[in-house]
């Protein structure tokens, strides 16, 4: 029998924030977050996530799944007092109950599973992750005596020679439930923090065990924001060369930042100052950046994107887009097409070979196969209340500074004359066009009204 307990009710004063410091993120994923993923992958029984300062904030940030509970401590006296909270509320403290500080975001599962190893084969009461660290301040020291650990001295309440010590508490026990629960209600709060201390079970269980690990990135605790860009920049650090590894370039890895489940393929350049969030995937020989930004879309073959930002969007193969468009949520560009300077394009689909080059807004629309859209048309899409769809058929040519009043339907190989505000549906192969004619005025001289009648 399994159970987890992720401690996760304190305020993190040392954030300075009024976001609970479990809520933080790491590479868009909040600290608690990473922590239950990992708990998750060991299969327990039970996981209990112990909440407190903004209980509800953090309570509503847990995935709904059955074997996750929430035990409210109220008030914070500190980590002792979250686990004696627990013990009250849970009635039965059968096998082995892991604890996690919730702000130890990246740890692995495979070295709670060697913790858990450890554990079981030396039957020990308590097994807990220690590191050397060069730098250890902020972290309990941990003595060992023999074998087995004496006592772990919190910062605080260290003396200039306990200080010295630089093996330390990474936060993470395992216990055995039953008796960890006949001593927990014995811990105190005499120390310097006036807190009930977690970590002073260690001396009043017998045979405790520490599993001491090579320091990195897994074991560094978040307890302000220098430590938690530290993380981000770890974690960042190791998606990158793992495309680096297969196939990827960086030209300036330290200003890009990619998320962990995007995919990218074999011969991408990804320039500098480029940002690929959520669930995106880059196929080969593109070329990102610099300066862009893609979100949660799927980018085909041989593209090339600059300056430029595309949200919950489509693009296949073979497109440039930018610089500076915005490709905006449900849009779906096809092969060959070119998005040019200063586009915007929302919820539209381009067939194959079309062009808007030029400072355009395309809402709601369906551009056909091969249609050149000329610099500076709009689709208004927008009426006050509703919005209304512009579809234009294939081998059309808009002329410059077009305004689609939509709704509105164009045949194909339909030309617009520059200028036009079209508010009617026309034909195939048809011109339409919508302005007044060009009066020219001969000898007209400035300042002399006379000669405009
Ligand atoms: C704690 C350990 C320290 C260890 C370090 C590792 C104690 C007393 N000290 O110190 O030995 O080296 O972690 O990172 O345990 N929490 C509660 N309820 C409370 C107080 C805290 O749930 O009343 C939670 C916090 O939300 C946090 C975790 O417990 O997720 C650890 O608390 P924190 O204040 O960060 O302890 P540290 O000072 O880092
Ligand atoms: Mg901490």
């Amino acid at each position: 029998m399994l159970s987890v307990a992720i401690l996760a009710a304190g305020k993190g004063t040392r954030m300075e924030s009024s976001l609970p410091k479990v809520l933080h993120k790491i590479s868009g994923k909040s600290l608690l977050q990473r922590v239950i993923d990992s708990c998750v992958e060991l299969k327990p029984d039970k996981i209990f996530v112990i909440t407190g300062h903004k209980s509800k904030e953090v309570q509503k940030s847990i995935p709904n799944d059955k074997k996750i509970h929430v035990v409210v401590q109220e008030p914070q006296a500190g980590t002792g007092h979250a686990i004696q909270v627990l013990c009250k509320e849970v009635k039965k403290h059968e096998g082995k109950l892991l604890v996690l500080n919730g702000d130890v975001p990246l740890i692995r599962p495979s070295t709670l599973e060697r913790l858990l190893y450890l554990h079981e084969t030396k039957n020990a009461d308590v097994s807990l992750i220690t590191t050397k660290k060069t730098n250890p301040h902020g972290y309990g020291r941990v003595f060992l005596k023999g074998d087995f650990i004496e006592r772990i001295v919190e910062e605080k309440d260290c003396n200039d020679l306990e200080r010295e010590n630089l093996l330390i508490n990474a936060g993470i026990y395992c216990f055995n439930w039953g008796n960890l629960s006949e001593i927990i209600n014995t811990l105190q709060s005499d120390n310097n923090q006036k807190e009930i201390y977690l970590t002073d079970t260690i001396s009043l269980l017998k045979n405790s065990l520490s599993l001491e690990v090579e320091d990195n990135e897994e074991l560094q605790g978040i307890n302000n924001r220098i430590q938690l860009s530290e993380c981000e920049e770890c974690f960042q650090n190791s998606i990158k060369e793992k495309h680096m590894l297969n196939g990827v370039t960086f030209i300036n890895k330290a200003s890009c930042s990619i998320s962990e489940e995007a995919e990218i393929g074999k011969d991408v350049v990804i320039e500098a100052n480029t940002h690929i969030r959520g669930n995106t995937k880059i196929n080969s020989h593109c070329i990102i950046g610099p300066n862009t930004f893609i979100e949660n879309s799927n980018v085909g073959l041989n593209c090339e994107i600059l300056n430029s930002t595309v949200y919950d969007s489509q693009i296949m193969d073979y497109i440039k887009i930018g610089p500076y468009s915005h490709i905006r949520p449900n849009s779906k560009i096809s092969s060959h097409c070119k998005i040019g300077n200063f586009v915007e394009i929302k919820n539209s689909k381009l067939e194959d070979e079309s062009k808007v080059n030029h400072l355009s807004y395309i809402g709601d629309s369906i551009i056909g196969r091969s249609t050149n859209i000329g610099a500076g048309t709009i689709t208004a899409n927008f009426d006050g209340q509703k919005k209304h769809q512009t579809k234009i058929g294939r081998n059309s040519s808009i002329g410059a500074n077009t305004v689609f009043v939509a709704p509105i339907n164009l045949g194909e190989s339909v030309t617009t004359g520059a200028g036009s505000v079209i508010t009617k549906d026309s034909k195939d192969n048809s011109l339409a066009i919508s302005r007044t004619k060009q009066v020219n005025i001969e000898n007209w001289k400035k300042g002399n009204p006379d000669l405009v009648n």
